[in-house]
């Protein structure tokens, strides 16, 4: 049977503070590279955040999981709202997609842009090139635990990771295909095992088990603590980096900053195996210090825009998204973001990316 393409289906939850901002950029920053490939998108958005919450109870309807399940890919802003309690709006929408959806691979690139200032002295463009690997389903996030005696003198919080084989061998599995696909073929395991002498220690085995299966690719082993020093004092050393859920959120926050910003960072939550949605968000927050100003950095939603391009194998789409931020950033008189040291507005920024994207026809 012939007949037109159909439109690929994507959620959109641009979410709470800059979420909606730099959303919007997003899409059209996709929409531009993906029509120009003959592709079109049919974006469906959910009203779903701390608005939603403070209507409702609530920050999604109950059936939500079920709904996004119906999606090609989910497109996020950002969750988070200064007058709720974080643990309330994350695990009330964004955290159960991760898990439900098995994207038990979270994809986080570091990478010095030309152009961009590194706040780390005298780094050449090129120079810093880390892709983290983080593990997206358990580990420290697993939420097991519970309170005891609440409110009283005597109040208990137990809050348990989980380490599971299945789960550490899958995520070190990911992060060494990738690693023997990269030109340096290196890898950095984190861990934390002289203290963990359980989770970590288990993380450990899976790592040298897995290693064993890649003889082609480098490997070291380092201490969270002496991770984030080697992030500031040998970046360039780094080229896949695996770790658990919260060593591998912490981690990336530093990863975003040495290469100039949070506003560049991207990041997919992926299941390899395509049975359920991935998703694909900034690596940031809310931002609730600069909502509503349209100063926003876009380019974090617009690269992780382009991601969802790839894993949706328009891979010659998300190429004209990544190039068309790459040669923005290396103009001296293009519009950059305050974050990047400009004065370009966040719509600006949008506009001179699909620009681009246009120029690549
Ligand atoms: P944040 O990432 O929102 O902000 C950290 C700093 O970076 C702020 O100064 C902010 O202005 C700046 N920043 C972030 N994104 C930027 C952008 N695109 N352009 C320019 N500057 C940018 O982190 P936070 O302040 O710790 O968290 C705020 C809220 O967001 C909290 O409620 C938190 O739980 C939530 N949060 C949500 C997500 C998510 O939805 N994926 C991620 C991180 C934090
Ligand atoms: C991130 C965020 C989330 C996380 C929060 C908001 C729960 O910081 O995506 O990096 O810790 O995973
Ligand atoms: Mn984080």
């Amino acid at each position: 049977m012939t007949g037109a393409i159909q439109p690929l289906r994507i959620a959109v939850i641009e979410g709470d503070g800059i979420g909606p901002e730099v959303t919007r950029e997003a899409i059209r920053a996709a929409d531009a590279a993906a029509a120009i490939d003959g592709v079109s998108f049919e974006w469906r958005k959910f009203p779903w955040g701390s608005d939603y919450y403070f209507e409702h109870g609530r920050m999604a309807p109950a059936d939500y999981l079920d709904t996004l399940a119906e999606f090609d890919a989910i497109l996020l802003g950002a969750v988070g709202h200064p007058s709720v309690q974080d643990h309330i709006t994350l695990n009330g929408l964004l955290l159960p997609i991760r898990r439900r959806f098995d994207q038990y691979v979270c994809l986080r690139p570091s990478y010095l842009y030309p152009g961009t200032q590194s706040p780390l002295r005298d780094k050449e463009p090129g120079s810093i090139d880390i892709l983290v690997f983080r593990e997206n389903t358990e580990g420290e996030y697993a939420n097991v635990g519970g309170r005891l005696y609440q409110q009283t003198d005597a109040d208990v919080a137990i809050q348990t990771s989980v380490f599971t084989r299945r789960g550490c061998e899958r995520i070190i599995r990911a992060a060494f295909e990738s690693a023997a696909k990269r030109p340096r073929r290196k890898i950095a395991s984190i861990t934390k095992s002289n203290a963990q002498g359980y989770g970590m220690v288990l993380w450990d085995e899976c790592f040298d088990k897995v290693a064993a299966e890649f003889p082609g690719v480098s490997t070291e082993s380092l201490l969270i603590d002496r991770a984030v020093m080697e992030f500031v004092r040998r970046p360039e050393s780094f080229d896949v980096v695996v770790a658990s859920n919260l060593f591998g959120d912490i981690l990336t926050d530093l990863g975003a900053i040495i290469v100039g910003s949070m506003g560049l960072a991207a990041s997919a939550n992926i299941d390899p195996t395509r049975r359920s949605p991935s998703m694909f968000e900034p690596v940031h927050g809310s931002a609730p210090d600069i909502t509503g100003q349209g100063i926003a950095n876009p380019l974090a939603a617009i690269l992780s825009a382009a991601m969802m391009l790839d894993h949706l194998r328009l891979e010659t789409s998300a190429a004209r998204v990544n190039s068309a931020v790459k040669q923005l950033l290396a103009r001296v008189d293009g519009p950059k973001p305050p974050d990047l040291g400009g004065s370009g507005r966040t719509e600006d920024i949008g506009s001179a990316i699909v620009e681009l994207i246009n120029a690549s026809k």
